[in-house]
């Protein structure tokens, strides 16, 4: 049975550790981060972007996935489906559809317009035992030829939108999603301080897993982030175990082409970074 991820983040707060969100693009995926979670006994969320719940048909197509899947492999251990950057739209249709987990990302919003939608998502989420992730966004970019990175969210606007009761919250810290510019500055460590003094408990999320050098994810796990979002690093495992296995021709040998082998060894590479993640994290062991 899918889960909120509120319980499964305020564990891992609680503990120092945080739970990995690995976003999920198939059924090889799902069925390879599914199965790693199991193996390693680790609580896991599933992200689903609405380009990703598009492509896999629609978000009903994606929670009849996955409730498939908990049932078939015999899951146990805590996964929560999550929208990933969700619209307003999208987080209604999500949480119609049976999602147990919602990201509402009003980030681009005037704050005022950000608080007010994410009043209504708090109130309908609570009432269906849903957890819900706010975004908060703001200033960031490139200053005297340094790239910043991503937003620096301003902590002011973070207790703003934690104090409506969100379950957890990504404020930019100067993550980014996809490969890092070799002149990126770095997370600001000063800022999620800034941020966990003004917001207390609540979870933090921090975005742009990929990419972030270890040291720095443990700081960021010592400082009150419990979740942490990895998508691309998954896509550049696939990729390039596809690429050897073609470039190898094994697609030419035998039945290599079928689909089913064609795929494996993106599957194996996916499973070897969800674990390694897993591992960095400090989520194994801890369903
Ligand atoms: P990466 O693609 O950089 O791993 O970021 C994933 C993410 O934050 C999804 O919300």
């Amino acid at each position: 049975m899918l889960v909120s991820a509120k319980e499964m983040l305020n564990k891992a707060r609680d503990g120092k550790y945080a739970v990995g969100q690995f976003n999920i693009n198939n059924l090889e995926w799902t069925k390879a981060i599914l199965q790693t979670a199991q193996e390693n006994q680790s609580p896991v969320i599933l992200g689903v972007s609405e380009g990703a719940g598009k492509y896999m048909c629609g978000y009903t197509t994606v929670v009849g996935m996955v409730e498939g899947m908990l049932k078939e492999l015999k899951i146990t251990v805590p996964v929560a489906l999550h929208l990933d950057h969700g619209s307003y739209d999208g987080a209604k249709a999500c949480i119609a559809a049976g999602f147990s987990s919602i990201m509402f990302d009003g980030s681009h919003y005037p704050i005022e317009e950000n608080i007010a939608k994410t009043t209504e998502l708090v109130k309908i989420c609570e009432e269906k035992g849903l957890s819900l992730e706010a975004e908060v966004g703001a200033i960031g970019g490139e200053e005297d030829g340094v790239v910043g990175g991503g937003e620096v969210a301003d902590p002011n606007e973070c207790k703003a939108i934690a104090d409506l009761g969100v379950t957890m919250l990504a404020a930019g810290i100067g993550n980014i999603h996809g490969k890092y510019p070799a002149n990126w500055a770095g997370l600001r460590f000063d800022v999620l301080e800034q941020i966990k003094n003004t917001v207390g408990d609540m979870p933090l999320v921090l975005h742009g897993g990929t990419g972030i050098p270890e040291d720095m994810i443990k700081k960021a796990i010592s400082l009150g982030v419990a979740k942490i979002n990895v998508n691309t690093e998954c896509q550049l495992a696939f990729a390039a175990a596809t690429r050897k296995y073609v470039e190898a021709g094994k697609d030419l040998e035998g039945k290599g082409f079928d689909p089913r082998k064609l795929l494996a060894p993106g599957v194996e590479a996916i499973k070897t970074t969800v674990k390694e993640k897993m591992e960095l994290f400090g989520s194994i062991n801890k369903a």
